[in-house]
């Protein structure tokens, strides 16, 4: 029934939308007939009932309105339609450059992306992030929808409409299955179960390892706060702000980068359990039916351990000389700066002991689970302290971006640097430095890091990459900050 009006009234709405966004013609390589659900046959409905279709939330009574004077949170839904890049994520499954993907991946040959064969592929290995995988099959074309961040609506949806709702401020996540994306750190881990990735969610495997990667998947290089500022905003900030920026956006860093490498280290943990598992499996001699994952798995090290794609430059020459593979600069690049002063040691010593056992030849498992089960307790425990506290004072951001200016990436490899950046300008903007929009926007273009969607970007950044363009940058603001200083 649901399915059968979502069909005659919405489907012009989804078309309209997804084909008429700005971005369509990366989108577009087929069209999508919503009266035909994309995969009918052998494939579990079981959980289909326990959730609600978007459809519900989609009506115009409700989120779905199309007048541009209705109330931000009336237009919610169609907000996310016509601008929301999870609303296309199962689109971009059916493209030519996934059939690609999946083809290298499953060492198959399927000519289309009409073959049952790949959209069976597409269940078992990909939509788990890029659809809600807990709906029924036919509405995967709907995407990532409402329910993979406010979760599943069947648990919630009866209260959400009652006057008291919004009075009970966050307790209304507490008292009902609402996930709570009000909490900045509770989001980012929302957000890092598909941008980071974890194997052990309701939605089933969430990963995008080496072998996807190695196949053409883009790697996962999420930051909060720049996801966040890239993100369609369809909902009011508490401060009334209505531009896209985000409010305290060194707090905003502080909070993603404790929460996110919280769940990045979660993920790494898992890993190493489902290998620890197996191994007794083996040495029981039990049945080890053969799906043993790789271990370690590469996408623990940092790309540029084992991929030099970028051109030949000093800087790198002198790289090599580690002669080990690293763990996650990504994850841990300025981490350091999410801890205050005095926490630093116990951090580093943490995180070292973390990076020994992963950095040495044969990493075992059992030692990785126990590292990481510490520095995640270490993490958390951060956390709380940090969300609890006050406001960041511009006395200690100063002390913080001297610091960074003072310290720029010895191995000025992308996956360093951005993540330099990325905190620097945080403190840029809080403490207003008026450094020239026109400078950031060249760096953020060379750098490649405005959007992955579309874009060469696949193992460290674009090939022409010369860490050397934020010498200007940081000279710019060191100067800035000395003359406020007189
Ligand atoms: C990628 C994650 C994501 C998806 C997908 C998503 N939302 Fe949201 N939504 C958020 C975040 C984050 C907020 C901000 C919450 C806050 O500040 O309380 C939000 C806020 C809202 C609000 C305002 C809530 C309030 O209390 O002010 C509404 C209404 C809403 N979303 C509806 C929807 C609907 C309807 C859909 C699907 C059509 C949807 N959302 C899809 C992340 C998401
Ligand atoms: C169910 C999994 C899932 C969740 C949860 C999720 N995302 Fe995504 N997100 C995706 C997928 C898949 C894509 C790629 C979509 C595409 O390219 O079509 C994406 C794309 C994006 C993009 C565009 C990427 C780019 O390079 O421009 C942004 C921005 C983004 N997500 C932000 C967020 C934020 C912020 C949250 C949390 C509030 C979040 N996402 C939660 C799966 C998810
Ligand atoms: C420990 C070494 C190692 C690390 C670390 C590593 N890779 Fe690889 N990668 C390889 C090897 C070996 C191959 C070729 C064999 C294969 O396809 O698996 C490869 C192949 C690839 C390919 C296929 C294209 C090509 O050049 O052959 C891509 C893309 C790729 N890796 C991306 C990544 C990304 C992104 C990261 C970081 C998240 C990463 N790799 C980390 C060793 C590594
Ligand atoms: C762990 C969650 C996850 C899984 C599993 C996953 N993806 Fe993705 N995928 C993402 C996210 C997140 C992005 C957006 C990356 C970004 O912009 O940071 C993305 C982006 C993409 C893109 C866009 C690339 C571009 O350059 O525009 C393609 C294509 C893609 N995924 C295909 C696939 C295919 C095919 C599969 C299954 C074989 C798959 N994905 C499985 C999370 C996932």
């Amino acid at each position: 029934m649901l399915i059968a009006m979502f069909a005659c009234s919405f489907d012009w709405l989804a078309l309209k939308g997804v084909y008429s966004s700005s971005n369509s013609e990366i989108y577009v390589t087929k069209r999508v007939d919503l009266d035909q659900p994309v995969q009918q046959t052998d494939l579990t409905e079981a959980n289909s009932s326990a959730k609600l279709s978007i459809v519900g939330c989609m009506a115009t009574s409700c989120h779905g309105s199309n007048n541009p004077q209705a109330l931000t949170w009336q237009r919610a839904g169609t907000i996310w339609l016509q601008k929301d890049p999870h609303a296309t994520a199962y689109i971009r499954l059916l493209t030519e450059e996934s059939l690609a993907i999946v083809n290298r991946l499953t060492n198959a040959s399927w000519s289309s992306t009409d073959s049952s064969g790949f959209l069976y592929a597409l269940e078992q290995k990909c939509v788990s992030c890029h659809a809600n995988s807990l709906s029924s099959t036919s509405n995967r074309i709907l995407g990532a929808d409402c329910q993979v961040c406010h979760g599943p609506a069947s648990a919630w949806k009866d209260q959400h409409y009652s006057s008291t709702w919004k009075s009970q401020g966050s307790r209304r996540f507490d008292n009902s299955e609402m996930l709570n994306t009000e909490s900045i750190a509770s989001r980012a881990a929302i957000c890092a179960s598909c941008h980071i990735g974890e194997l052990n969610s309701e939605h089933g495997v969430r990963e995008v390892n080496h072998e996807l990667m190695a196949a053409g998947h883009p790697p996962m290089h999420f930051d909060f706060s720049t996801f966040m500022n890239r993100y369609p905003r369809h909902w009011d900030e508490p401060d009334g702000s209505t531009d896209n920026s985000v409010p305290q956006e060194f707090r905003t860093w502080k909070l993603g980068k404790l929460a996110l490498t919280a769940e990045r280290v979660k993920l790494l943990s898992d890993r190493a359990t489902d290998v620890e598992q197996s191994l007794t499996r083996q040495r029981d001699s039990l049945n080890s039916d053969g799906d043993n994952r790789p271990w370690p798995e590469l996408t623990e090290y940092s790309c540029y351990s084992c991929h030099h794609s970028l051109q030949d430059a000093k800087w790198r020459r002198s790289v090599g000389n580690k002669g080990q593979y690293e763990w996650d600069a990504w994850t841990t690049a300025e981490l350091e700066l999410a801890f205050p002063r005095e926490k630093q040691v116990e951090f580093r010593a943490c995180l070292q002991t973390l990076q020994n056992e992963l950095e040495s030849p044969l990493p075992q498992p059992k030692t990785v689970i126990n590292a990481a089960v510490d520095f995640h307790v270490l993490l958390e425990r951060e956390l709380a302290v940090a969300i609890n506290a006050p406001m960041e004072d511009p006395a200690s951001m100063r002390q913080a971006l001297l610091g960074l200016l003072d310290r720029f990436p010895k191995q000025p490899t992308w996956e360093a640097v951005v993540p330099w950046f990325i905190v620097t300008r945080a403190l840029v903007s809080d403490l207003k430095l008026p450094v020239d929009k026109k400078l950031i926007a060249n760096i953020e273009k060379q750098i490649g890091y405005q959007s992955y969607v579309g874009t060469e970007i696949r193992v460290d950044g674009p090939k022409d990459f010369d860490p050397w363009i934020f010498e200007e940058y940081r000279s710019t603001v060191l100067e800035l900050m000395n003359s406020r200083q007189k």
